[in-house]
Protein backbone atom coordinates (compact mmCIF):
# COMPACT_ATOMS: atom_id res chain seq x y z
CA UNK A 1 0.00 0.00 0.00
CA UNK A 2 1.73 2.91 -1.47
CA UNK A 3 2.58 5.88 1.76
CA UNK A 4 0.08 8.17 0.95
CA UNK A 5 -3.24 5.76 1.42
CA UNK A 6 -1.73 5.28 4.77
CA UNK A 7 -1.34 8.69 5.44
CA UNK A 8 -5.07 10.24 4.11
CA UNK A 9 -7.22 6.92 5.17
CA UNK A 10 -5.98 5.32 8.28
CA UNK A 11 -4.16 7.86 9.83
CA UNK A 12 -6.42 10.83 8.82
CA UNK A 13 -3.68 13.51 8.13
CA UNK A 14 -5.40 14.76 5.01
CA UNK A 15 -2.84 17.63 4.52
CA UNK A 16 -1.43 15.72 2.04
CA UNK A 17 -3.00 15.85 -1.27
CA UNK A 18 -3.22 13.23 -4.33
CA UNK A 19 -3.46 14.46 -7.70
CA UNK A 20 -1.55 12.27 -10.58
CA UNK A 21 -0.91 8.94 -8.62
CA UNK A 22 1.94 8.58 -10.77
CA UNK A 23 4.98 10.54 -8.91
CA UNK A 24 5.17 13.87 -11.40
CA UNK A 25 2.58 16.55 -9.83
CA UNK A 26 4.13 16.65 -6.14
CA UNK A 27 0.40 17.18 -4.49
CA UNK A 28 2.13 14.00 -2.09
CA UNK A 29 5.20 15.37 -1.35
CA UNK A 30 6.23 14.36 1.78
CA UNK A 31 9.70 14.08 3.95
CA UNK A 32 11.48 11.24 4.91
CA UNK A 33 14.84 12.11 6.69
CA UNK A 34 14.40 15.30 5.34
CA UNK A 35 14.25 14.40 1.86
CA UNK A 36 11.26 14.96 -0.46
CA UNK A 37 9.41 11.95 -1.67
CA UNK A 38 6.38 11.51 -3.63
CA UNK A 39 4.30 9.24 -0.80
CA UNK A 40 1.78 7.79 -3.40
CA UNK A 41 4.52 5.50 -5.48
CA UNK A 42 6.21 4.77 -2.31
CA UNK A 43 4.87 1.60 -0.47
CA UNK A 44 4.67 1.97 3.34
CA UNK A 45 6.82 -1.14 3.26
CA UNK A 46 9.97 0.59 1.97
CA UNK A 47 10.03 3.24 4.57
CA UNK A 48 11.67 1.07 7.66
CA UNK A 49 12.40 3.23 10.65
CA UNK A 50 12.90 6.56 8.68
CA UNK A 51 11.13 9.28 9.96
CA UNK A 52 8.28 10.69 7.82
CA UNK A 53 7.18 14.69 8.61
CA UNK A 54 4.04 15.72 6.96
CA UNK A 55 2.39 18.73 6.55
CA UNK A 56 0.46 19.04 9.51
CA UNK A 57 4.28 19.23 11.44
CA UNK A 58 6.71 21.21 8.81
CA UNK A 59 6.24 24.03 10.80
CA UNK A 60 7.86 22.53 13.87
CA UNK A 61 11.18 21.93 11.91
CA UNK A 62 13.16 25.15 11.49
CA UNK A 63 13.56 25.28 7.52
CA UNK A 64 9.54 24.68 7.01
CA UNK A 65 8.29 27.12 10.08
CA UNK A 66 10.70 29.44 7.58
CA UNK A 67 9.53 28.02 4.95
CA UNK A 68 5.54 28.73 6.10
CA UNK A 69 6.53 32.27 7.10
CA UNK A 70 7.84 33.27 3.65
CA UNK A 71 4.70 31.58 2.16
CA UNK A 72 2.48 33.81 4.10
CA UNK A 73 4.84 36.80 4.17
CA UNK A 74 4.73 36.92 -0.31
CA UNK A 75 1.34 35.54 -0.65
CA UNK A 76 2.23 32.62 -2.02
CA UNK A 77 -0.97 30.57 -2.01
CA UNK A 78 -2.46 29.89 -5.71
CA UNK A 79 -5.35 27.44 -5.79
CA UNK A 80 -4.09 25.75 -2.71
CA UNK A 81 -4.50 22.27 -3.20
CA UNK A 82 -0.75 21.32 -4.10
CA UNK A 83 0.45 24.28 -1.67
CA UNK A 84 1.66 21.20 0.83
CA UNK A 85 3.68 19.39 -2.21
CA UNK A 86 5.05 22.88 -3.06
CA UNK A 87 5.90 23.73 0.79
CA UNK A 88 7.41 20.49 1.87
CA UNK A 89 9.37 20.33 -1.03
CA UNK A 90 10.81 23.69 -0.28
CA UNK A 91 11.16 22.80 3.10
CA UNK A 92 13.43 19.56 1.68
CA UNK A 93 15.62 21.83 -0.06
CA UNK A 94 16.49 24.54 2.08
CA UNK A 95 17.14 21.70 4.74
CA UNK A 96 19.81 19.83 2.79
CA UNK A 97 20.29 21.81 -0.38
CA UNK A 98 20.63 20.30 -3.69
CA UNK A 99 24.26 18.05 -3.81
CA UNK A 100 25.60 19.77 -6.97
CA UNK A 101 25.67 23.55 -7.49
CA UNK A 102 26.35 25.25 -11.01
CA UNK A 103 29.95 24.63 -11.36
CA UNK A 104 32.33 24.13 -14.47
CA UNK A 105 35.63 23.39 -14.69
CA UNK A 106 37.68 24.91 -17.99
CA UNK A 107 41.35 24.74 -19.04
CA UNK A 108 41.98 26.83 -22.11
CA UNK A 109 45.75 26.59 -23.78
CA UNK A 110 47.00 28.11 -27.33
CA UNK A 111 46.49 24.36 -28.37
CA UNK A 112 43.71 22.74 -26.54
CA UNK A 113 41.28 23.23 -23.92
CA UNK A 114 39.47 20.93 -21.41
CA UNK A 115 36.45 21.14 -20.27
CA UNK A 116 35.06 19.24 -16.77
CA UNK A 117 30.83 19.65 -16.44
CA UNK A 118 27.74 17.61 -15.94
CA UNK A 119 26.04 18.64 -18.90
CA UNK A 120 23.15 17.19 -20.69
CA UNK A 121 24.63 18.94 -23.76
CA UNK A 122 28.14 18.10 -24.70
CA UNK A 123 27.71 19.40 -28.17
CA UNK A 124 26.27 22.56 -27.01
CA UNK A 125 29.57 22.71 -24.44
CA UNK A 126 31.83 21.99 -27.21
CA UNK A 127 30.39 24.68 -29.66
CA UNK A 128 30.60 27.32 -26.86
CA UNK A 129 33.61 27.15 -26.45
CA UNK A 130 34.77 26.68 -29.84
CA UNK A 131 32.89 29.87 -30.13
CA UNK A 132 34.97 31.47 -27.25
CA UNK A 133 38.08 30.38 -27.66
CA UNK A 134 38.44 30.12 -31.58
CA UNK A 135 39.72 26.75 -31.09
CA UNK A 136 38.50 24.10 -33.51
CA UNK A 137 36.46 21.16 -32.37
CA UNK A 138 38.41 18.57 -32.06
CA UNK A 139 41.05 20.04 -29.67
CA UNK A 140 38.46 20.58 -27.27
CA UNK A 141 37.60 17.95 -24.91
CA UNK A 142 34.69 17.51 -22.58
CA UNK A 143 35.18 15.19 -19.72
CA UNK A 144 31.19 14.87 -18.20
CA UNK A 145 30.46 13.50 -15.23
CA UNK A 146 29.15 10.22 -14.85
CA UNK A 147 27.18 10.83 -11.84
CA UNK A 148 25.19 13.69 -10.57
CA UNK A 149 21.87 15.20 -11.11
CA UNK A 150 20.52 18.67 -11.80
CA UNK A 151 18.92 18.25 -15.32
CA UNK A 152 17.19 20.44 -16.77
CA UNK A 153 19.31 23.10 -15.31
CA UNK A 154 21.88 21.00 -17.27
CA UNK A 155 20.66 21.74 -20.68
CA UNK A 156 22.00 24.97 -20.39
CA UNK A 157 25.84 26.05 -20.90
CA UNK A 158 26.33 29.43 -18.87
CA UNK A 159 28.62 28.08 -16.51
CA UNK A 160 30.69 26.53 -19.46
CA UNK A 161 31.00 29.88 -20.74
CA UNK A 162 31.92 31.92 -17.64
CA UNK A 163 34.39 29.20 -17.10
CA UNK A 164 35.99 29.58 -20.54
CA UNK A 165 36.01 33.06 -20.91
CA UNK A 166 37.78 33.36 -17.22
CA UNK A 167 40.12 30.56 -18.29
CA UNK A 168 41.38 32.20 -21.55
CA UNK A 169 42.91 34.45 -19.59
CA UNK A 170 45.06 32.15 -17.01
CA UNK A 171 47.38 30.03 -17.60
CA UNK A 172 46.12 27.51 -15.61
CA UNK A 173 43.09 25.10 -15.03
CA UNK A 174 40.00 27.46 -13.66
CA UNK A 175 37.01 26.11 -11.89
CA UNK A 176 33.67 28.07 -11.04
CA UNK A 177 31.47 27.25 -9.13
CA UNK A 178 28.54 29.48 -8.17
CA UNK A 179 27.75 29.69 -3.75
CA UNK A 180 24.52 29.13 -2.99
CA UNK A 181 23.31 32.57 -3.10
CA UNK A 182 24.08 33.08 -6.62
CA UNK A 183 22.11 29.88 -7.72
CA UNK A 184 18.81 30.97 -5.82
CA UNK A 185 19.30 34.60 -6.72
CA UNK A 186 20.68 34.23 -10.41
CA UNK A 187 19.42 30.91 -11.12
CA UNK A 188 17.11 29.46 -14.44
CA UNK A 189 13.81 29.02 -12.21
CA UNK A 190 10.86 27.69 -13.66
CA UNK A 191 8.66 29.57 -15.77
CA UNK A 192 4.92 29.13 -14.94
CA UNK A 193 2.33 28.24 -17.24
CA UNK A 194 -1.16 29.47 -17.76
CA UNK A 195 -3.69 27.24 -18.86
CA UNK A 196 -7.46 27.99 -20.03
CA UNK A 197 -9.66 24.70 -20.40
CA UNK A 198 -13.46 25.23 -21.29
CA UNK A 199 -15.70 22.26 -22.36
CA UNK A 200 -19.13 21.58 -23.64
CA UNK A 201 -21.20 18.92 -22.16
CA UNK A 202 -24.08 17.07 -23.66
CA UNK A 203 -27.37 16.42 -21.49
CA UNK A 204 -25.40 13.13 -19.98
CA UNK A 205 -23.08 15.79 -19.11
CA UNK A 206 -20.35 13.78 -21.77
CA UNK A 207 -18.02 16.24 -22.98
CA UNK A 208 -18.75 16.83 -26.55
CA UNK A 209 -16.38 19.60 -26.72
CA UNK A 210 -12.93 20.71 -25.37
CA UNK A 211 -10.82 23.42 -25.90
CA UNK A 212 -7.29 24.26 -24.00
CA UNK A 213 -5.15 27.45 -24.31
CA UNK A 214 -1.86 27.46 -22.99
CA UNK A 215 -0.15 29.76 -22.76
CA UNK A 216 4.13 30.03 -21.56
CA UNK A 217 7.39 30.21 -22.41
CA UNK A 218 9.29 27.98 -25.09
CA UNK A 219 12.56 25.94 -23.91
CA UNK A 220 12.90 24.17 -28.00
CA UNK A 221 12.38 27.51 -29.38
CA UNK A 222 16.08 28.07 -27.16
CA UNK A 223 17.37 24.66 -27.92
CA UNK A 224 15.18 23.12 -31.18
CA UNK A 225 13.97 26.16 -33.15
CA UNK A 226 13.31 23.55 -35.90
CA UNK A 227 11.20 21.87 -33.54
CA UNK A 228 8.71 24.70 -33.32
CA UNK A 229 5.96 24.29 -36.06
CA UNK A 230 3.66 26.87 -36.67
CA UNK A 231 4.89 28.38 -33.81
CA UNK A 232 3.55 25.91 -31.42
CA UNK A 233 6.47 24.32 -29.31
CA UNK A 234 5.59 20.74 -28.96
CA UNK A 235 7.12 20.42 -25.33
CA UNK A 236 4.57 22.94 -24.34
CA UNK A 237 1.11 21.21 -25.12
CA UNK A 238 2.69 17.16 -24.79
CA UNK A 239 -0.17 15.36 -23.19
CA UNK A 240 -2.75 18.47 -24.21
CA UNK A 241 -2.51 18.15 -27.37
CA UNK A 242 -2.02 14.33 -27.28
CA UNK A 243 -5.18 13.60 -24.23
CA UNK A 244 -5.59 9.98 -23.14
CA UNK A 245 -9.14 10.40 -23.34
CA UNK A 246 -11.11 9.76 -26.16
CA UNK A 247 -12.90 13.13 -26.37
CA UNK A 248 -14.31 14.94 -29.72
CA UNK A 249 -13.76 18.01 -31.25
CA UNK A 250 -10.47 19.45 -29.85
CA UNK A 251 -8.97 22.16 -30.25
CA UNK A 252 -5.94 23.15 -28.17
CA UNK A 253 -3.33 26.00 -29.24
CA UNK A 254 -0.45 27.49 -27.90
CA UNK A 255 0.92 31.23 -27.43
CA UNK A 256 4.62 31.54 -26.36
CA UNK A 257 5.08 34.43 -23.53
CA UNK A 258 8.50 34.80 -22.09
CA UNK A 259 9.01 35.64 -18.87
CA UNK A 260 11.92 38.29 -18.66
CA UNK A 261 14.94 35.94 -17.40
CA UNK A 262 14.89 33.04 -19.85
CA UNK A 263 13.77 29.65 -17.86
CA UNK A 264 14.36 26.03 -18.01
CA UNK A 265 12.15 23.50 -16.97
CA UNK A 266 13.23 21.72 -14.29
CA UNK A 267 11.48 18.53 -14.55
CA UNK A 268 9.56 16.32 -17.04
CA UNK A 269 8.54 18.24 -20.54
CA UNK A 270 4.71 17.47 -20.19
CA UNK A 271 4.46 19.46 -16.68
CA UNK A 272 3.93 22.45 -18.44
CA UNK A 273 0.02 20.72 -19.59
S1 LIG B 1 0.00 12.42 -6.48
FE1 LIG B 1 1.15 13.41 -7.99
S2 LIG B 1 3.18 12.99 -7.42
FE2 LIG B 1 2.01 11.81 -6.04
Amino acid sequence: MPLLWVLRDLVGLTGTKFGCGIAQCGACTVNLDGEAVRSCVLPIAAIGNRKITTIEAIGATPAGKKVQNAWRDLDVVQCGYCQSGQVMAAAALIASNPMEPVDCTAHVRPDGCEIWVGTQVPTRVVDTVRKITGLPAEKIVVHNHLLGGGFGRRLEIDMVSQAAKIARQVNAPVKVMWAREEDIRHDMYRPYYYDRISAGLDANGKPVAWQHRIVGSSILARFAPSAVKNGVDPDAVEVAADLPYDLPNQFIDYVRQEPRHVPTSRAVCSQPS
